[in-house]
């Protein structure tokens, strides 16, 4: 018969990221850590699994790591605060074991389940399904409250079928592995608008997005064709200037909502300030950097969001530097930026990158 080993630990994190990027999220969490004053976290991960587990020996720090949850991350896309790692559930009865080490609370907001996005990951949807349903039942038989609000919201995290994390979901609006699936609009130009669509769902507030992308603002969008990303401003009645030498769909210029500009995008100048740059322009991560300190610096638009393409090779250390660099280059001149950063579920080897600006030029006061 199988034996289940269960560790109880110190709390670890449980990270989901795209797969083939567990060293840059390891290198990110590890660096971000220190800079939090905790030292000696390190990272178990496998290439290509598509997860990884930030583990801190000492009890004292791992604490301090929990109190101060790490924010900004950029590679991760969902954290668990991990409560116990366990190995060989036994195929006939997985749910026993694990009802037994279920956290000791009052209750739970919710069960989330999750597996990698990995194709090991994608093979088990059928199970996590039924296993939740299992669950669910066997905790109610229990007596376990899952529906109790303000609760803490249980996550189980199933590498495969024999090993599972359990946990707790550090953002409870964030989807299971932190993957927000969009539908594709049928009116859209381009795959390319899910981008967009999902980096304002995951970088505004809800708030942000009804005060900053009111009907009857401007943006401009560099490297624009066909016109996945003007689209979305187009359906909010947002006027956009198209840049790009290709042509853009003939549905969106039916709007009259766009101009499109045949120019270079990164000598173009626009003839006011606008309220939004969109760059989507495939280049070096540093062209592309520079041309946005250029466009923020100059005040030319109040936000942007952009991409930067990742280096095959240290892509945090590059990003981080890049980040860094822009943030301290506008510090001066635009002191209510702010620039947050995350690779999307939709972006590929990329990352998106917003920069908002509360206080910025245009600004309703
Ligand atoms: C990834 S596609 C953009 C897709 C677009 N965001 C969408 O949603 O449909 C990149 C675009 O950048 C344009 N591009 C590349 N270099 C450019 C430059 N220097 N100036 C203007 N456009 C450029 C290309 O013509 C191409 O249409």
């Amino acid at each position: 018969m199988a034996t289940v080993e269960a560790s109880l630990h110190a709390p670890n994190w449980l990270l989901h990221c795209r797969p083939g990027m567990e060293s840059a999220t390891a290198a990110e969490m590890e660096e971000r850590a220190r800079a939090q004053g905790i030292l000696g976290t390190y990272a178990i991960a496998q290439a290509n699994s598509a997860y990884l587990r930030l583990c801190q020996p000492d009890p004292d720090q791992a604490r301090a790591m929990v109190e101060q949850a790490p924010t900004g991350h950029i590679f991760a896309r969902q954290l668990i605060h991990e409560h116990c790692w366990m190995e060989g559930l036994p195929q006939r009865d997985r749910l026993s074991p694990i009802l037994a080490a279920l956290p000791r609370h009052q209750g739970f907001e919710g069960i989330q389940l999750s597996a990698p996005d990995s194709n090991e990951g994608k093979a088990l949807s059928r199970f996590l399904k039924g296993f939740g349903r299992a669950l669910r039942q066997g905790a109610e038989q229990q007596g376990i409250d899952l529906a109790l609000p303000g609760a803490p919201r249980l996550h189980l995290f199933f590498p495969d079928s024999n090993r599972v994390s359990i946990g707790f979901n550090q953002d409870p609006a964030s989807p299971p592995g932190g993957i927000r699936r969009l539908r594709m609009p049928g009116q859209a130009p381009s795959r390319s608008t899910l981008k967009l669509e999902e980096a304002l769902l995951t970088l505004l507030s809800e708030a942000e997005r009804n005060r900053w992308l009111q009907p009857g603002l401007r943006a401009v969008d560099l490297g624009a064709a066909p016109g996945g990303w003007s689209w979305q401003m187009v359906r909010r009645h947002i006027q956009v200037t198209a840049v790009d030498n290709g042509p853009m769909a003939p549905s969106l210029m039916d709007s009259g909502l766009v101009e499109h500009v045949r120019a270079d995008g990164f000598t173009w100048r626009p003839p006011r300030a606008v309220d939004w740059l969109l760059c989507d322009m495939v280049d070096k991560p540093g062209r592309v950097a520079a041309r946005m300190q250029e466009w923020l610096g100059q005040s030319w638009t109040r936000h942007a969001v952009f991409n930067l393409k990742l280096p095959m090779k240290r892509p945090w250390p590059i990003v981080r530097n890049l980040l860094w660099g822009l943030e301290s280059a506008l510090a001066e001149s635009r002191p209510s930026l702010e620039l947050r950063a995350r690779q999307l579920y939709h972006d590929r080897e990329e990352i998106t990158v917003l920069a908002v600006d509360p206080d910025g030029p245009g600004a309703r006061k």
